[in-house]
């Protein structure tokens, strides 16, 4: 039922009620909405100095409502400074509110600077440059990026272990842990890393993050200075170039090709660069695997010069042409290398789990900075992780999906082969769980983004990766989410969408 009593506001200093309404039908408890209608009455200047309010059993009279939500919404106008209370006398608004002595608040006047509409004093710096994302890229659908096969993930075994984890009330898994991460878990990644990815490392140089994004920005903040250049992979990944930016980094964009980042081209635009971000296992988003050559000429480069790389190793699990490849950070050998990893593809990408693994004198710096930005990583995740690893099921669950990926990969490869003939061309698919297509010519790959979400579909316009003008058009299409059986008429879809530009694409 909505019962809805006005209190009026008759003046007269002990006859005054606030001017809005108690609403029974309302979720939010009465003494709260007393106390709100008291403090804005208050706050906005219609009750003043010294006014005093009723009786708590006049007022509740007044409401016809028991007296126990009156003495609490009188408690907390107390309690938080609004009114106080003569003993004998009753309850007055104090005295000492800006706006209780007097009349409500004159308006601002245009010009003033919290004036609605005015400029605001927020940073001018690197971040007001930064852009909000284009609605494609918050667009659920088939083909969005960084999805995983949500079907074979083993959640019972994943959920019995958080649970045993969140129930144990050892004060380990409670209070404030370290800001490196649970050395259990950090012992494990640093375990794998050594074993599947030749990453040269200890427990000691891993700091557990929340995914390879706040990785990457605690890179940027503890390596670059504002204005330092920094090589940045073009197409590259869009993430990594905002962290970078919103440090202050000047990104020089590299070309890259079947070898990966063209390290001669980044020497001759931006030799004296502070550091360089790539992901040379596969380059994300055209594919390309870092030849040896480069990557030792990169290396190389980084040595003379004192520059950092940081190595994105994303997806390097999924590799389905060959074994997955080493990590460049297993060839430095003057540790010049921050390797950046993650679990968002190999687990769950809601997890927010990423980490480092340091250069050893680096540790520290980052390890202050980390804690001056988020304490630390939450330790009941990293304890399940842990577990998930000693019972086998990660190794069971990455053989598994790599089998399923595979699947998958080799269904796209089909469905657009079937649906687009040689039309569009395939690149990057021999590793992760996405790949890219390129088609030369018509259509602005921003406008078909946008005309695939609107049938359902998420794409990733290969523009969008691009700092400077793209040599290329093309779509991101991410296939791990995409249930094996839909990937046809997902595919077939797509054509639809490519043929809604005045049938050019599929002629
Ligand atoms: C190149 C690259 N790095 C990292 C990530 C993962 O980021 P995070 O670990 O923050 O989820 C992605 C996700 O799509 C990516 O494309």
């Amino acid at each position: 039922m909505t019962t809805r009593i006005q209190i009026d506001m008759r003046p007269g200093p002990s006859q005054l009620l606030p001017s809005s309404f108690i609403d029974h039908a309302s979720t939010t408890p009465l003494h709260r909405q007393i106390f709100q209608a008291y403090r804005d009455a208050i706050v906005e200047g219609r009750l003043h100095a010294g006014d005093r309010l009723h009786s708590s059993r006049q007022l509740a009279a007044l409401l016809g409502i028991s007296r126990i939500p009156v003495v609490g919404a009188y408690d907390q106008l107390l309690a938080e400074g609004y009114c106080e209370s003569r003993v004998g006398a009753g309850t007055f608004v104090v005295g000492r509110l800006p706006v209780a002595s007097g009349a409500a608040p004159s308006p601002l006047a245009a010009g003033e600077p919290g004036a609605p509409g005015g400029p605001r004093d927020i940073s001018q710096g690197p971040v007001a440059r930064l852009q909000p994302s284009p609605p494609w890229l918050v667009h659920p659908g088939a083909f969005a990026l960084g999805e995983i096969a949500v079907d074979h993930f083993p959640f019972a075994s994943w959920a019995r272990l958080v649970a045993r984890r969140s129930r144990d009330t050892d004060l380990a898994q409670v209070r404030y842990g370290g800001g490196m991460g649970f050395l259990p878990f950090r012992e494990a990644i640093a375990d794998y890393l050594r074993r599947e990815r030749g990453v040269r490392c200890g427990a000691e140089q891993i700091v557990v993050v929340s995914g390879s994004q706040q990785a990457i920005d605690l890179a940027a903040r503890v390596l670059i200075d504002p204005g330092n250049a920094v090589w940045v992979e073009e197409p590259g990944y869009w993430g990594a170039r905002n962290a970078m930016a919103a440090a202050g980094a000047r990104l020089v964009p590299v070309p890259v090709d079947d070898e990966g980042l063209d390290v001669e081209t980044g020497i001759a635009r931006a030799p004296e660069a502070r550091a360089v971000y790539l992901t040379p296992s596969h380059q994300f988003p055209l594919g390309a695997m870092m030849s040896a050559t480069r990557r030792l000429r990169l290396l190389d480069w980084a040595r003379r010069t004192g520059a950092w790389i940081i190595e994105d190793d994303y997806n390097s699990e999924y590799r389905y042409q060959s074994q997955p490849i080493t990590a460049l950070q297993g060839l430095d050998r003057d540790a010049r290398v921050v390797y950046v990893g993650t679990l968002s593809k190999v687990l769950f990408p809601a997890l927010r789990i990423g980490y480092l693994a340091l250069p050893p004198d680096l540790v520290a710096r980052f390890l202050a900075t980390r804690v001056a930005m988020d304490i630390c990583p939450p330790t009941a995740l990293q304890a399940a992780f842990a577990d998930f690893i000693a019972a086998g099921h990660f190794a069971r669950h990455l053989r598994r999906t790599r089998e399923l990926y595979a699947e998958k990969r080799l269904a796209m490869g089909s469905a657009i082969r079937e649906a687009f003939g040689d039309r569009l061309r395939i690149q990057g698919d021999r590793a992760g769980m996405h790949l890219t297509v390129i088609y030369e010519g018509f259509a602005d790959d921003r406008e078909l983004a946008q005309r695939a979400a609107d049938r359902g579909l998420w794409t990733l316009p290969l523009s969008y990766c691009h700092l400077g003008p793209p040599q290329h058009r093309g779509l991101v299409l991410g296939y791990g989410g995409v249930p094996l059986a839909e990937i046809p008429a997902a595919v077939a879809r797509l054509r639809e969408v490519f043929d809604s530009f005045d049938g050019k694409a599929g002629s």
